[in-house]
C-alpha cells in the first residue's frame, strides 16, 4: 500500500501525469486536495482525501462532508496528520468525530500518529502516541509519522520504526484484528529499499509525492 498525501499542493498537470503514468492500477493511492478527485482516473486509483467535515451534509458553509466525499468515489481519508492538529489544533475529539463520520460511508480513515522530536529525545513517545490512539478504532488504518522525520529528510532507524509498530499492533490486535499501520515521514526513492524491511504494511509519502518518476521508482519496491 502506497498512500500519496499531496498536502495543499498539485494541479491540473501532476492529475494529468498520474493518469499517464504506468503505475500498475491500484497500487498506489493519491490523497489529493478535493477538486483534484474526479480528475485522476477511477480505472488505476482508489482515491483519497486529507480531510473531512465533522459535521454531517446541511448549513456548514465551507465545508466538505463524508457524503460528498463517498459520492465522489473517495475511499480513504487522512485524520489527525500532525500539520492538521498543529495549524487547526484538531484534538483527539474533532479526530474521533471524523472517524465516526467517515465509517459511516465506508470510507476508511486513515489516523495519523507520531511523536515530535522532544517526545523522542525525553523518550515519552509512547506516553504520546498511545493518546493519540484513544481516537483509534476497528477499520482505521494507523499512520506512524515522527514528526520529526515530516520533510526534514530524517527517518528513524527501521529498529525504532519497528519498536513503534510492533507495540501499536500489540497493544490493539486483539481487540481489532490486526490493525494495519503504515510509516510516513521523508520517505523517497533513496531510503525506500531500507524502509520496505520494516514491519510496516506500506508508506504514505508526503513531498515526493508531487514527483510522479520517483513515485514510479518507490513502487518497484511493492
Ligand atoms: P514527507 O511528508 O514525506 O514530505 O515527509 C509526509 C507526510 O506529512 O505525510
Amino acid at each position: 500500500m502506497i498512500f500519496l498525501n499531496w498536502k495543499a499542493n498539485g494541479s491540473k498537470e501532476l492529475a494529468e501525469q498520474y493518469n499517464e503514468i504506468a503505475i500498475p492500477q491500484h497500487k498506489v493511492v493519491p490523497l489529493v486536495p478535493m477538486p483534484f478527485v474526479s480528475m485522476l482516473d477511477a480505472n488505476k486509483f482508489e482515491i483519497g482525501t486529507q480531510d473531512v467535515s465533522l459535521f454531517p451534509k446541511g448549513a456548514y458553509t465551507g465545508e466538505v462532508t463524508a457524503e460528498i466525499l463517498a459520492e465522489f468515489g473517495v475511499k480513504y481519508c487522512l485524520v489527525g496528520h500532525s500539520e492538521r492538529r498543529h495549524y487547526m489544533h484538531e484534538n483527539n475529539d474533532i479526530i474521533s468525530k471524523k472517524i465516526q463520520r467517515l465509517l459511516s460511508h465506508q470510507i476508511t480513515p486513515i489516523l495519523c500518529v507520531g511523536e515530535n522530536s522532544l517526545d523522542r529525545a525525553n523518550k515519552t513517545h509512547f506516553e504520546v502516541l498511545k493518546k493519540q490512539m484513544e481516537a483509534f478504532v476497528a477499520d482505521c488504518i494507523v499512520a506512524y509519522e515522527p514528526m520529526w522525520a515530516i520533510g526534514t529528510g530524517s527517518t528513524p532507524t527501521n529498529h525504532e520504526i519497528d519498536d513503534v509498530i510492533n507495540w501499536i499492533k500489540q497493544q490493539y490486535e486483539q481487540s481489532y484484528n490486526d490493525p494495519k499501520v503504515l510509516y510516513g515521514g521523508s520517505v523517497s526513492a533513496k531510503n525506500i529499499a531500507t524502509l520496505v524491511k520494516t514491519k510496516a504494511d506500506g508508506i504514505l509519502v508526503g513531498g515526493v509525492s508531487l514527483k510522479p518518476d520517483e513515485i514510479m521508482e518507490i513502487t518497484k519496491h511493492f
